[in-house]
């Protein structure tokens, strides 16, 4: 009967969460994994409730053919791209670290879920049959990230990315202090055509703000992040 009781407790917590929106069992994963590799992992604890909904504020996503989550750690995001998806978008998230990738397939059997590094991500999507994508959603520490990874990361989002495609990253607001933190801003000034930060999240730990950038309908980016331009020259960009 006390086992019983506890479970049915334990479900109950599960199923409800915490204020953040975050249920304890997940959250004590997540800090468990956050004291395996703090550095990769980038915060205490899932994204809040709040600043999920901040990232996928204005996004049509019912309407895209193909969504991409990147670092969806225990699905924090996840879930609220979920409800926002038709059935027919292809849905695939790329994360690195094997218990946390383990543990989305389980939760969330509507997304394909991917274990490997961001970094990879053309490949992942060519592996899926996919070349271009609507959109890419980024859970992943920036300011944590060396320059080279940023670089590597970001270069393979604009390749995947298709003519008008978004890109929506939160970053904390600590990492503005970090040089890592600036020099991800100004990447995303300098591949994208427009790029607009929200408010601040403060009900979220830490704080954070999202950053939402949006290719242009033929946008031609200058070779600066390593990757070869020729292949985001559109198709209209060449007629023309
Ligand atoms: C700050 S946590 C955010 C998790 C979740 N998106 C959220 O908002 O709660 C960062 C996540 O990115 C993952 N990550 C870090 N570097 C990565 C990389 N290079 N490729 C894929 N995932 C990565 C971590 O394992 C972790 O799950």
């Amino acid at each position: 009967m006390a086992t019983e009781v506890t479970r049915t407790s334990t479900a109950w917590r599960n199923r409800v969460g915490d204020s953040s929106g975050t249920a304890p069992v997940e959250a004590h994963h997540f800090l468990r994994e956050f004291l395996r590799s703090p550095r990769s992992i980038g915060a205490l604890t899932p994204s809040s409730r709040w600043l999920a909904r901040e990232m996928v504020r204005g996004l049509d996503l019912a309407d895209m053919d193909a969504v991409v989550e990147l670092g969806p750690g225990s699905g924090a995001l996840t879930r609220h791209i979920i409800q926002r998806l038709s059935s027919r978008t292809a849905f695939i998230a790329v994360e690195k670290n094997p218990r946390m990738a383990g543990s989305l397939r389980g939760r969330f059997p509507r997304v394909i879920v991917h274990q490997a590094a961001a970094e990879e991500l053309p490949a992942i999507l060519r592996s899926h049959g996919l070349r271009q994508v609507d959109c890419v959603i980024s859970g992943l520490p920036w300011a944590n990230l060396p320059g080279r990874v940023q670089e590597d990361i970001l270069g393979g989002v604009l390749e995947v990315l298709q003519p008008g495609g978004h890109f929506v990253a939160f970053a904390y607001l600590s990492g503005l202090l970090m040089p890592s933190g600036r020099r991800f801003r100004q990447r995303l000034a300098d591949s994208f055509a427009s790029v607009s930060t929200s408010r601040v999240v403060w009900p979220n730990l830490p704080p954070a703000f999202v950053y939402r950038c949006r290719l242009n309908g033929c946008q031609h980016v200058e070779p600066a992040l390593g990757h070869d331009a020729a292949a985001r020259v559109t198709p209209a960009c060449r007629q023309s």
